[in-house]
């Protein structure tokens, strides 16, 4: 079993899309081992995407994040961390295939609805920092 951390982020909570977009890694054969909503917290964003901090979209990105409610999952499965990445679909909404979480409910950047950890390290990490 391997773990992952999934958000779903302000504009999903927003929509009322917390259900369904839980069911689909449920269907998918996920186990939710903890979740919990979350008011706006710019500190705890901001470390969590200490990686992206030189970037250009920081800032956008961050403004968003606590632009409102958000859902943190963490979830478990075989190969957990690539298939809920698949599952999620491609960073960009308009990249995204049809069937995916981000390609069935993105807006644009930044507001592609999730975030799921992209390796087993930022799964434990991005865990550890918001679970533990
Ligand atoms: O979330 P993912 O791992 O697919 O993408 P990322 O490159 O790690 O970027 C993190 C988040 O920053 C994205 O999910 C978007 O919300 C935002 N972003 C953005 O606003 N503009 C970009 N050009 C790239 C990412
Ligand atoms: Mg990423």
């Amino acid at each position: 079993m391997e773990d992952t951390l999934v958000i779903i982020k302000p504009d999903a909570v927003a929509r009322g899309l917390v259900g369904q977009i839980t069911g689909r890694f449920e269907a998918a054969g996920f186990e939710i081992a903890r979740m919990r909503m979350q008011e706006p917290d710019e500190a705890l964003m901001r470390r969590f995407y200490a990686e992206h901090e030189a970037k250009w979209h920081f800032g956008r990105l961050i403004a968003y994040m606590t632009s409102g409610p958000l859902c943190f999952m963490h979830l478990r499965r075989e190969g957990a961390v690539e298939r809920a990445r698949m599952l999620v679909g491609a960073t960009d909404p308009a990249e995204a295939s049809p069937g995916t979480i981000r390609g069935d409910f993105g807006l644009d950047l930044p507001r592609n609805s999730v975030h799921a950890s992209d390796c087993a390290e930022a799964a434990a990490r991005e865990i550890g920092l918001v679970f533990d």
